[in-house]
């Protein structure tokens, strides 16, 4: 069987993951280059036995050896970096979010397009087993009408600032999983977005101009609503729960939690806590959605998320952040 020649570009937190799973997982790809502009690059070249190391992206995509790209850049890159993958015929895997302007990703997808390039955009808990066991109850009906969905968001501390002044702040950057997972798991689009939010945990987010706790309404197309809340920090860990009420039941997903164990005494029961953080907690759908891309590429099908997705989840976080500004409901019409 071919195997499929990956670049990874920006191999920090998200970069690092994919690469571990790329090389001890799949047998149907090969990492034959990673590109950071960060001298750690050397080091995990090493670890994982990658055949070639560019400092420079622009060079990684001229290796005709390499047929797709994964882009694990800081976000403020991420549309360049698809742009040149694309021109260069190569195919594309990209974390969230493509960018932060509505205008430019309007722009990326026509370059998608003309290059005749797969884009999968990396919103990988719809990968999450237990979240798809959620979709397809609700999907098959179990539940009946959906008329309230809750999704709950915390992290278990904030990101550093520097990461924070690039990544398009809460709603663009921690949110947007949950904006893709409200249109996910009810299969209907937004019409209608409410936010509220604040910096109650650290005031340099505040002045870094973004939150750090929110709350979100969507309104979706058939009037059922979808109640998100996010936190920067939750004190007992990652916070990753969903509910969907429904006319018929209640069906919804629980904390992984790091093991299952109880303990009941005069003071109360007790057990573990929360999983860690997206490393541990989403790991499964990590390499579930990379097999899903690569699936792509070999059986020649469309990638799911697609860039479409990818420009719907931005273009809620966009109305939300506007809600925030002006204390009104958006229109997600006004936006698209
Ligand atoms: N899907 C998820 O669960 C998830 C989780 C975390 C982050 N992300 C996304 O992944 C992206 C990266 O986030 P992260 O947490 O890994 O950040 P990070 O800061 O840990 O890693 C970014 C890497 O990119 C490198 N880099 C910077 N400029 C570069 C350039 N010009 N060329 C090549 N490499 C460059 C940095 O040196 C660093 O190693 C962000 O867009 C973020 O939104 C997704």
């Amino acid at each position: 069987m071919k195997k499929i020649n990956i670049g990874i570009v920006g191999v920090g937190r998200m970069g690092s993951i994919h690469l571990e799973n790329l090389v001890t997982k799949f047998t149907n790809a090969r990492v034959l280059a990673i590109s950071d502009t960060s001298p750690n690059v050397e080091a995990l070249a090493e670890k994982y036995q990658v055949a070639k190391v560019y400092s420079q992206f622009e060079s990684m995509i001229k290796d005709s050896e390499i047929d797709a790209v994964v882009i694990c850049s800081p976000t403020d890159l991420h549309a360049t970096h698809i742009i040149k993958a694309a021109k260069a015929g190569k195919h594309i895997f990209c974390e969230k979010p493509m960018d932060l302007s509505l205008e430019t990703v309007k722009e990326v997808l026509e370059i998608v397009k003309i290059a005749g390039v797969k884009l999968f955009i990396a919103f990988n808990r719809r990968y999450d087993p237990n979240f798809q066991r959620v979709e397809k109850m609700v999907k098959g009906g179990k539940i009946g009408d959906p008329q309230i969905i809750k999704i709950t968001s915390r992290d278990p501390g904030p990101p550093p600032l520097p990461y924070i002044k690039v990544s398009g702040g809460l709603f663009l950057d921690m949110a947007i999983h949950d904006f893709d997972m409200a249109r996910f798991i009810s299969g209907k689009e937004v019409v209608e977005v409410f936010s509220k939010g604040t910096v109650f945990i650290d005031k340099g987010i505040g002045d870094a101009g973004d939150i750090d706790t929110a709350a979100t309404i969507l309104t979706m197309e058939d009037n059922s609503m979808v109640i998100i809340d996010n936190s920067r920090k939750a004190s007992y860990g990652y916070d990753q729960r969903i509910e969907v009420f429904g006319s018929k039941g209640m069906c919804g997903s629980e904390n992984m939690l790091h093991d299952n164990h109880f303990h009941w005494d005069e003071n109360g029961i007790h057990g573990a806590l929360p999983m860690d953080f997206f490393m541990d907690r989403y790991l499964k759908s990590y390499y579930n959605e990379m097999d899903s891309f690569l699936n792509c590429l070999l059986n020649n099908t469309e990638p799911k998320p697609s860039g479409m997705d990818g420009l719907m989840s931005i273009a809620i976080g966009l109305a939300a952040k506007t809600s925030l500004q002006e204390g009104r409901t958006v229109k997600l019409s006004k936006l698209l």
